[in-house]
């Protein structure tokens, strides 16, 4: 079963970025624009989405071309909301940039001040409690054939305990902890009211001084972990920062560790959320991927978890600031220009994924081909910490869950946002094999 509707009329003229219709489903314009414009300058902007699997993995390389100074792209507000914005954000730090949006030589400097979290060994360490995060919402799950909002029941929960365990964030800061993730991404890829911006303004500054506060505690009662390390990292400094030390190297500050704590919230969050949302709708949708996953829950696990991020792509794409007047496949782009390498049309490229709408976890060299993480030197840090959490909730649905069926009048609406993309929703009935 594919998951692209049949659009025979479907026409890249006057396409818009915010529209309803491609926000929906954007994979058959990206199948248009794979075809005949591979660079497509969206009308009446300086964006230009790269869509072709081969033209995408070199940009993501050539990072002097394609910088990733892209924190200032978003709507500008007007004055009178600017002054608003300026008063809360008075209340906290300054928002500096960090990993996500910044290039090296600081990218490289601040990467590595978290990046020993993420080997395999911490990942290791989490299996046991992931694994019971993930049971404990299972158990919770109605399986007598109630119809259960499988987003809300266990795939919001799951990295937000996750990351709310890795960061040692207590059980009873998780609500909280919840509406702080969501304020980080409130106007990612999506145009939201000025109220909504305010008020998504002042939980990132509450976040900001809950997690200060743990920061500062950190420094006098390290506890091994993530935040101790950040209060302990020492990184090269930039030769005229007031803060360098004899060796050369300084500290992080406040507004920079906060900036990296918030980043693991944004980038982890929703995307993992949304991922395993369209990995239980595949699974319900493809009853032999669902055998298969039953046969065997431990092995094939992985391959599904691989194939669901290839075909759900809840990164869509990402900026890069063109420096130089450049070409990309003969297609002239100025520097300034704002491009989107589009990892979902990437990933639907049928030159790398025959049949790219199907749903195929047992697709040869799918993890190394597949770019729901990007590549290169902003690959998602977070990669081995999703991939175990989605290897568990598959993995445990295979061993524990007898069938998955979705409900009739499910609607299927993605969330509004050409950046994040991912159901709202997912109305499912469960029975139980266990
Ligand atoms: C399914 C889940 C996830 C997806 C699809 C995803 C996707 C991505 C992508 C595409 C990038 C590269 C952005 C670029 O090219 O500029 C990225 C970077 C990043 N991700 Fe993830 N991510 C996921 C989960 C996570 C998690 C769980 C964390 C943290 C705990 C995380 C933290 C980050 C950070 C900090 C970066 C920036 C890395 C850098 O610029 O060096 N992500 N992610």
């Amino acid at each position: 079963m594919t998951d692209v509707d049949d659009a025979p009329e479907l026409t890249l003229e006057g396409f818009n970025l915010f529209s309803d219709q491609v926000q929906q489903c954007p994979h058959a314009y990206y199948a248009l624009m794979r075809e005949q414009t591979p660079v497509f300058h969206v009308p009446g902007t300086d964006i230009y989405l790269v869509t072709r699997h081969d033209l995408v993995v070199p940009i993501l390389r050539d990072v002097e071309t394609f910088s990733s100074n892209f924190s200032t792209t978003g709507m500008k507000p007007d004055a009178d909301l600017i002054a608003k914005m300026n008063d809360v954000i008075k209340q906290g730090w300054p928002k500096v940039p960090t990993m996500l949006t910044i290039d090296p030589p600081h990218h490289t400097r601040f990467r590595g001040t978290v990046a020993p979290y993420f080997v395999p060994r911490r990942m290791k360490e989490l299996e046991g409690p992931i694994t019971e995060i993930v049971d404990r919402l299972i158990d919770a799950l109605p399986t007598d054939g109630t119809v259960v909002n499988v987003v809300d029941a266990l795939n919001v929960p799951v990295p937000i305990e996750a990351i709310a365990h890795v960061l040692n964030v207590p059980p009873e800061k998780l609500a909280d902890f919840k509406r702080w993730s969501d304020d980080s991404i409130a106007s990612i890829g999506t145009a939201i009211s000025d109220e909504r911006r305010l008020e998504a303004l002042a939980g990132e500054v509450e976040f900001q001084h809950y997690f200060a506060e743990q920061l500062e505690r950190r420094r006098s009662e390290p506890i091994g972990d993530l935040m101790s390390d950040l209060v302990q990292a020492r990184i090269e400094s930039e030769p005229d920062h007031p803060a360098i030390e004899g060796d050369g190297k300084r500290s992080l500050d406040m507004p920079e560790m906060l900036s990296i704590v918030q980043q693991l919230l944004v980038a982890g969050n929703e995307t993992t959320t949304k991922s395993l949302t369209e990995g239980v709708r595949l699974l319900a949708e493809n009853p032999d991927v669902w055998a298969k996953l039953k046969a065997d829950p431990e092995g094939y696990a992985p391959n599904v978890t691989e194939e669901v991020l290839r075909m759900s792509t809840p990164t869509q794409g990402m900026f890069r600031i063109v420096q130089r007047d450049t070409e990309i496949d003969g297609f002239p782009v100025p520097k300034g220009a704002r491009l989107v390498v589009v990892y979902s049309a990437a990933n639907r490229d049928p030159e790398v994924f025959p049949n790219p709408d199907e749903f195929d976890p047992d697709r040869d060299g799918l993890m190394k081909q597949h770019l729901a993480f990007g590549k290169g030197i902003h690959f998602c840090i977070g990669a081995p910490l999703s991939r175990l959490e989605m290897n568990t909730v598959f993995r445990q649905l295979g061993r524990r869950i007898e069938s998955i069926t979705l409900a009739d009048d499910n609607e299927l609406r993605y969330f509004p946002s050409f950046m994040l993309r991912g159901l709202m929703r997912l109305d499912v009935s469960f029975t139980r094999a266990d």
